[in-house]
């Protein structure tokens, strides 16, 4: 049995699933299961506990991309394994984030937001996109298509990544120099990485110094990947232009958080990029029923993505 835990689309769900698997009984949460029939699971930031009673659990299919809730958790054995989804819907919603924080730093939205407010007419002078400098951190399902997106448009990009990685008209770099110089080369970072040991506040005081004075940085990776205070001061200080966040490190972001109100940062609440329900269908059904070649999606554990 293929049992979902996916709060106010369990339905959804359910009526792509049934057609999509004719063969398998297919249940959503908080739909009463016996537990001993329940071999896969599809879930997105399932509660604690929801696996535990689950014993003859083989697979979890995770509804987005960044697995890293689910390798915390505590009732996830090692022997079962755990499927994410590939783009799904979001590699075109991450390359529309991105972008419009590549047009708010290139046509100077911030700048005519404080002059609108003072009262102030002043033209500011237009950069064209070729001069414009977008490094991406993470050149995944995600990062890599927005990558060739923003490239397509015209933009200077460059990318950094675990391994190497060759992607057309890109300049593509890894490791702790190629960072480095990835971050120098960049007016806007866009960090789309997963959270992992290795990626945990990779963006501290010294590398968000590595960027040139009034870049401006997106995340829409995790929330761990950046030293929020470390970031704070820049923008206090102004080095930094703008900070364009979609995930915190604490989540909802505490009331009382400096970003809620502060003038040089723009504020989403982890919506970046939704998976999209039948392309979550089309690959579980792909990896149940056999047929269709579509990527792995399996999670290294050891490696945390
Ligand atoms: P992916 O296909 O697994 O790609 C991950 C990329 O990060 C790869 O290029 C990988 O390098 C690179 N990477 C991983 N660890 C690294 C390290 N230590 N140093 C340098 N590069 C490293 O993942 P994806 O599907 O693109 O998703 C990426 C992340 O986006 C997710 O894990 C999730 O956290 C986040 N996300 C956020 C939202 C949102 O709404 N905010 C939505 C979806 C996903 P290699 O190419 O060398 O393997
Ligand atoms: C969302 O954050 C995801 O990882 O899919």
């Amino acid at each position: 049995m293929l049992y979902v835990y996916a709060p106010e689309q369990g339905d959804l769900y359910v009526s792509l699933l049934r057609p999509a698997l004719p063969g398998w009984r297919i249940g959503a949460w908080p739909e009463p299961v016996d537990p001993e029939t329940v071999t896969h699971v599809a879930a997105w930031a399932p509660p604690p506990g929801l696996f535990a009673p689950f014993g003859q659990l083989r697979t979890v299919f995770n509804l987005g991309a960044g697995v890293d809730a689910l390798l915390r958790r505590d009732d996830l054995p090692a022997s079962v394994e755990i499927v994410r989804l590939t783009d799904a819907g979001m590699a075109a919603q991450m390359t529309e984030y991105c972008l419009y924080g590549v047009l708010h730093w290139q046509r100077e939205m911030d700048a005519y937001r404080r002059q609108q407010a003072e009262g102030v007419w002043v033209q500011r002078q237009t950069r064209l996109r070729a001069d414009v400098r977008v490094g991406i951190l993470g050149l995944g399902e995600l990062g890599g298509r927005v990558a060739r997106d923003l490239s397509g448009m015209g933009y200077r990009v460059s990318g950094w990544s675990r391994g190497p990685r060759a992607l057309d008209g890109i300049v593509c770099r890894h490791g702790d120099d190629g960072l480095a110089e990835t971050l120098a080369a960049s007016d806007v970072v866009f960090c789309v990485l997963p959270a992992t040991a290795a990626t945990r506040h990779l963006l501290d005081a010294a590398r968000l110094d590595c960027l040139p004075e009034g870049a401006a940085l997106i995340n829409a990776g995790r929330g761990s990947l950046i030293d929020e205070a470390a970031l704070l001061a820049r923008l206090d200080d102004g080095r930094l232009r703008f900070a364009m966040l979609d995930v915190f490190s604490e989540e909802p972001l505490p009331a009382d958080h400096p970003f809620w109100c502060h003038p040089r940062v723009i504020m989403t609440p982890h919506v970046a990029a939704d998976t999209v329900p039948a392309e979550a269908v089309r690959q579980i059904a792909a990896r149940l029923g056999g047929g269709e070649a579509i990527p792995s999606g399996r999670i290294d554990r050891q490696r945390g993505y």
